[in-house]
């Protein structure tokens, strides 16, 4: 298929019609084969929809994929089409090691290339935990067929004794309370029970939560989608419209580069920014926009969140989860509040714009979703620091970070990777106060390798006994987005790779400063070019297969951490 498939190609033929209609050897070989899954002639001239079903066992968050999927198979036969199930890979966050993020890419080519190499006409894509929306969304964009995104929704709010509990939010607190020796093994254990209790993706405004947020920004989802909780009936009927619409999308031939645009890209940074969601969304977006050619700095989304207040009422940095948000209106509600503040002629997949589809959407809890007016804090949740530590960029979660360490200035304690980190970081002789700046290094895209969700470095055990709870920390890893602390992470250009990060030693003064977007190694120049002359590049975690690939050819963090060849050649140069 060409990058840019079109029916003229095929005498004006959907792909599925050619696929058909073949009148030699292969369309024999078609038909017959179909029709022996018990599919009629009649069957075979309707629109052929792919469905992307993503469900497995090792993915928590996708165990009622197979369910979900019989409610889209449903719509797309009520709307004449002919639904047709495939699988992909799929990636849940805490079954995959060393990270999820390593095989992303992998599932952004299985999926556009079984989209590609099968002749349907249009796709839904059914996702949910992290890594999964954005693979499918870069391989959407690639493949450029009819396309619509279902995402299986949040689960249920956790509860125990009278409180609500978040995943992952709250899987960290009861850990760190349990190591603190405020909580027994017992109660662990009653904790980890209450916390997960339903189908679904985490349900806080993490990775997951946001992803599914930006889809419906993006216009690549139904209005609506994303908040339903994953057991909700609500859900299911959402299963069924999505798979009507994709008939629907064909009919009109409305394509994946059609809806993401420049523009709507913009609206997704700003539900972003208004929702406080994941950093790992930034690396994502990035991708997503590099597929289409276009290169999206870091300053766009510093931009955005300058000017986006941030008013969506959900942990990590609010108060409430997605079963509240839901109920308050969910996506639909807060795009209505932050209307003024988008691109309303960006197309969506429901065929119309985004301001139509706002067209009578209301905003019907004002503790959910604050007024524009009279936000939860004035901008949004990210800002982009640069400086000597970072000159490509680095992130921090603002709306997740302790007031008094806004402006910082500290010693470092360095850790030289994962492994020196888990090594010594609860060492009771470690030379370490709430004041150091706890530097972990070699964590980054080609380093630990694929940037693992390891920037929410632990707080030293004997600091935390003295009840420290919060220190800058700072590291070219990710963070899950239900992390909270002051975290800079997704430093660029990353240690491995010889960046400035991997210069620090014990004993630098380091200097953040927020509001300011400034990070600073207090070290001269002659003595960083010195380190830099010494500076070796660790070895690499693979030798061959994958890994190796990954090794090669995966690009740094601001940059999406793509891999070169899959962007279009354009923009295959790096910094
Ligand atoms: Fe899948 Fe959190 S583990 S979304
Ligand atoms: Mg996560």
């Amino acid at each position: 298929m060409s990058e840019q498939d079109d029916r003229s190609e095929r005498g004006g033929q959907r792909r599925g019609e050619a696929f058909f209609n073949d009148t030699g050897l292969w369309g024999f070989i078609h038909r017959s084969f179909t029709k022996s899954m018990g599919y009629t002639d009649d069957d075979l001239k309707k629109p052929v929809i792919g469905i992307c079903n993503t469900f497995s066992e090792l993915n928590k968050c996708h165990s009622h994929f197979r369910e979900l999927t019989e409610y889209v198979k449903r719509g797309v036969w009520q709307a004449g089409g002919l639904p047709m199930e495939f699988p992909t890979i799929s990636i849940g966050e805490p079954y995959v090691k060393p990270t999820t993020m390593l095989l992303r890419n992998l599932m952004a080519m299985d999926t556009e290339e079984m989209i590609k190499a099968h002749q349907i006409d249009g796709v839904v894509l059914i996702g949910g935990c992290d890594k999964t929306v954005p693979a499918q969304l870069m391989a959407a964009v690639s493949a450029n067929i009819p396309a619509i995104v279902l995402t299986g929704g949040p689960m249920l709010n956790g509860k125990l004794n009278g409180r609500t509990l978040g995943a992952c939010t709250d899987c960290y607190q009861f850990t760190l309370e349990h190591k603190a020796g405020n909580i027994t093994d017992e109660q662990l254990t009653v904790a980890e029970n209450a916390i997960c209790r339903s189908d679904g993706h985490c349900m806080v405004m993490g990775t997951a939560s946001t992803m599914a947020a930006i889809a419906e920004a993006l216009g690549m989802a139904l209005p609506g989608c994303a908040a339903i909780p994953a057991p909700d009936s609500r859900r299911r009927h959402m299963a069924e419209l999505t798979g009507k619409q994709i008939v629907q999308l064909v009919h009109r031939d409305i394509r994946p580069r059609d809806i993401i645009t420049p523009e709507s890209i913009d609206n997704a940074i700003r539900v972003t920014m208004a929702c406080a969601g994941s950093t790992n969304a930034i690396i994502h977006l990035v991708a997503i926009a590099g597929r289409l050619g276009y290169r999206l700095p870091l300053e766009r989304f510093d931009e955005i969140s300058a000017t986006t207040p941030f008013i969506v009422n959900v942990r990590p940095s609010g108060k409430y989860q997605m079963e509240e948000f839901f109920e308050a209106g969910g996506v639909p509600s807060l795009m209505k509040e932050i209307e003024p503040l988008l691109h309303g002629g960006c197309l969506t997949v429901t065929g119309g714009t985004v301001t139509d589809n706002l067209q009578g959407v209301l905003v019907p809890d004002r503790e959910l979703i604050y007024p524009l007016a009279a936000p939860i804090a004035p901008q949004g949740g990210i800002a982009v620091l640069r400086g000597n530590l970072s000159p490509n960029g680095a992130l921090i979660k603002q709306t997740a970070v302790s007031p008094h360490l806004r402006k910082h200035t500290g010693r470092a304690v360095v850790f030289t990777s994962p492994a020196d980190l888990n090594a010594r970081i609860d060492d009771p002789d470690l030379d370490v106060d709430e004041n150091s700046v706890l530097v972990l290094q070699n964590a980054g895209p080609k380093g630990a390798p694929a940037m693992p969700e390891i920037g929410q470095i632990p707080i030293p055990k004997k600091l935390l006994l003295r009840g420290v709870r919060d220190m800058v920390r700072i590291s070219d890893a990710r963070i899950s987005g239900t992390s909270y602390g002051t975290l800079i992470v997704h430093v660029a250009p990353e240690a491995a790779i010889g960046g400035p990060l991997g210069l620090v030693r014990d004993g630098d003064l380091i200097e953040l400063d927020i509001d300011g977007r400034k990070l600073e190694l207090h070290v001269d120049e002659a003595t960083l070019r010195e380190r830099s002359a010494q500076w070796q590049a660790p070895p690499p975690a693979y030798d061959r297969g994958y890994g190796l690939l990954f090794l090669e050819r995966v690009l740094q963090a601001d940059e999406g951490c793509d891999f070169d060849f899959l962007l279009p050649p354009e923009l295959r140069t790096t910094k």
